[in-house]
């Protein structure tokens, strides 16, 4: 089952998923600015919505009778994403932050693509990726691009 597609896919997405979640988290958390209620609000609702969506990811692995990874020290090695850390501006994180969605965007390209064979897995993946492009599209339009 190691090297089952569905596994590789939804494990990376847990990985980049947590990450993603827990930076958006230290933006929540830590921005400053003449918009704070605005990026405060928008960042506490990624970090739910990354959260929610994770879990989607997991237990579509244990219904396919595997295990999903769950070891910070793991996910962070899988992600391979940088951890957010101060100084950053509130324009820093916005930045920062859409690259990062558009990352897990192409990443879940590829997975939509490599999980053909597994029509649910597929689902949920392009599920996801509707989020992520929408928030995408948020943060573009927050930094006037
Ligand atoms: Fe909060």
């Amino acid at each position: 089952m190691k090297n089952n597609p569905s596994l590789t896919a939804l494990n990376h997405l847990i990985a980049l998923y947590t990450v993603t979640a827990q930076n958006a988290r230290f933006c929540h958390w830590n921005v400053v600015g003449p918009h704070f209620e605005d990026d405060h609000e928008f960042f506490g609702d990624i970090y739910s919505e990354l959260s929610d969506e994770t879990d989607l990811f997991a237990e579509r692995i244990r219904a396919l009778r595997m295990n999903p990874l769950s070891a910070i020290s793991d996910l962070l090695g899988e992600a391979q994403l940088i951890e957010y850390a101060l100084p950053m501006t509130a324009r820093n994180m916005q930045k920062n932050m859409l690259a990062d969605y558009e990352k897990i965007s192409a990443k879940m390209t590829q997975f939509a693509e490599t999980t053909a064979n597994d029509a649910v897995t597929q689902d949920i993946i392009v599920g996801s990726q509707r989020q992520i492009d929408k928030r995408a599209w948020m943060l573009r339009s927050m930094l006037g691009e």
